[in-house]
C-alpha cells in the first residue's frame, strides 16, 4: 500500500493561493472562504501550517465580514452561515478569536433562527439541516449557545429523521450521509444523541463501504473520498466506527493522491480539489500528526485516528 505524501499535498495546496487565475481558483472565487477553511485544516493536520502567513491571512477573513457580523465567501461577497462557519474555524485554527465581535458574529447567527426552530443560510431564506449544524458548531466554538433556542433546534432537527434511521435535509427529505453528518453532530454537540436509534443508524451508515473498500453518500451511488468524513465522524459520534474496513478505507484514499503533482480526488483518476485533499488527509493520516481539535466533531474523528 502507499503511502499519504504529505510533501506534495503541502505544496499543492500552498500553490492554490499563489495560482490566481487558473480554473480551479477561478471555479472556487465565490467559495474562498470554505477553502481557505479546508487547505488551511490540512495543513494543520500535516503539520504544516507555518507554511502560511497568518496575519495575511487573518486580515483577508477580516475584510470578508459584513455589517451585519456575518462573513462572506470572498470580499464584497453576501454573507452566509456557510463561510461564517468557515470564518470562525480558521480564526480558531490560528488561535485568534479575539479579532472578532463575538457579539455581533452571534447576533447574526440568531437572526437565523425560525420559529421552528430550523436554521437558514442567510436573508434570503433557503433552510437546510445543515445549517443548524453549522449555527450550533459555530456558537459552541464562540461559547455562545445558550444564545439560541437550543430545545427547538433539537427538535426540528429530529423531525428531518426518517425510518432508515438517517436525516435529510428538510422534513421528509431523503437520507444522505452529508446531511447524517450535520445532525448527529449538531445532535452531539447539544448532548441529545440519546435520540438517536444507533443500531439502526449504524447499519445505514456501514453499508456505505463499498467493494473498493470507499464510502458512498447514499445507496448505489459512487463512492467518494469526502464521505470518508461525513460517514466516518457520523459513525464515531455513535459508536459504530469497528462496523466498517479502516484499512479498506485508507486504501481507497491513498489510491486517490496524485502521486506528481499533489492533491487527492473524489475517487480515483479523477481530478483533484482543495475540498477533497482535506478530508482524504483527515482520513489516513497516522496518529502521530493528529492536530489539536479545532472543534467537537474534528476531535471525534481525530480520536479515531489515534486508534
Ligand atoms: C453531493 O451530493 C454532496 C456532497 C458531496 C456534500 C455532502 C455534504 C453535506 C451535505 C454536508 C455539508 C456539511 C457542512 C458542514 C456544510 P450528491 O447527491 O450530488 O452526490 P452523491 O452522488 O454522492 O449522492
Ligand atoms: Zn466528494
Amino acid at each position: 500500500m502507499g503511502e499519504l505524501a504529505i510533501d506534495k499535498h503541502v505544496r499543492y495546496i500552498v500553490s492554490i493561493e499563489k495560482r490566481k487565475d487558473d480554473f480551479e481558483s477561478v471555479v472556487m472565487e465565490h467559495l474562498r472562504m470554505n477553502g481557505a477553511y479546508w487547505g488551511l485544516t490540512a495543513l494543520d493536520l500535516m503539520g504544516k501550517l507555518d507554511a502560511v502567513d497568518v496575519d495575511e491571512v487573518v486580515s483577508w477573513v477580516l475584510s470578508c465580514q459584513h455589517e451585519s457580523g456575518g462573513f462572506g465567501g470572498n470580499i464584497g461577497h453576501d454573507p452566509h452561515i456557510l463561510y461564517t462557519l468557515s470564518a470562525v474555524q480558521v480564526l480558531a485554527l490560528f488561535d485568534k478569536l479575539d479579532v472578532i465581535d463575538v457579539d455581533k458574529v452571534t447576533n447574526y447567527i440568531v437572526s437565523l433562527q425560525n420559529e421552528d426552530g430550523s436554521f437558514s443560510g442567510d436573508i434570503w431564506g433557503e433552510i437546510d439541516t445543515r445549517f443548524s449544524y453549522i449555527a450550533i458548531c459555530c456558537l459552541s466554538i464562540l461559547h455562545q449557545l445558550d444564545q439560541i433556542n437550543v430545545e427547538k433546534a433539537v427538535k426540528y432537527i429530529l423531525s428531518c429523521k426518517n425510518m432508515d434511521g438517517g436525516f435529510g435535509c428538510t422534513p421528509g427529505g431523503e437520507s444522505h450521509a452529508g446531511q447524517i453528518f450535520c445532525c448527529v453532530g449538531a445532535l452531539a454537540i447539544t448532548g441529545s444523541l440519546d435520540l438517536v436509534d444507533k443500531d439502526l443508524l449504524g447499519w445505514w451508515l456501514c453499508e456505505r463501504q463499498v467493494k473498493s473498500g470507499g464510502l458512498n453518500g447514499r445507496p448505489e451511488k459512487l463512492p467518494d473520498v469526502c464521505y470518508s468524513w461525513w460517514v466516518l465522524s457520523s459513525l464515531i459520534m455513535i459508536d459504530r466506527v469497528h462496523w466498517i474496513s479502516k484499512e479498506k478505507l485508507i486504501r481507497f484514499i491513498l489510491d486517490c493522491q496524485d502521486m506528481e503533482n499533489g492533491g487527492i480526488s473524489d475517487r480515483p483518476d479523477d481530478a483533484v480539489d482543495v475540498f477533497h485533499t482535506y478530508f482524504g488527509v483527515a482520513g489516513s493520516l497516522p496518529p502521530f500528526f493528529c492536530p489539536p481539535p479545532l472543534c467537537v466533531i474534528d476531535l471525534m474523528f481525530i480520536r479515531y485516528c489515534a486508534k
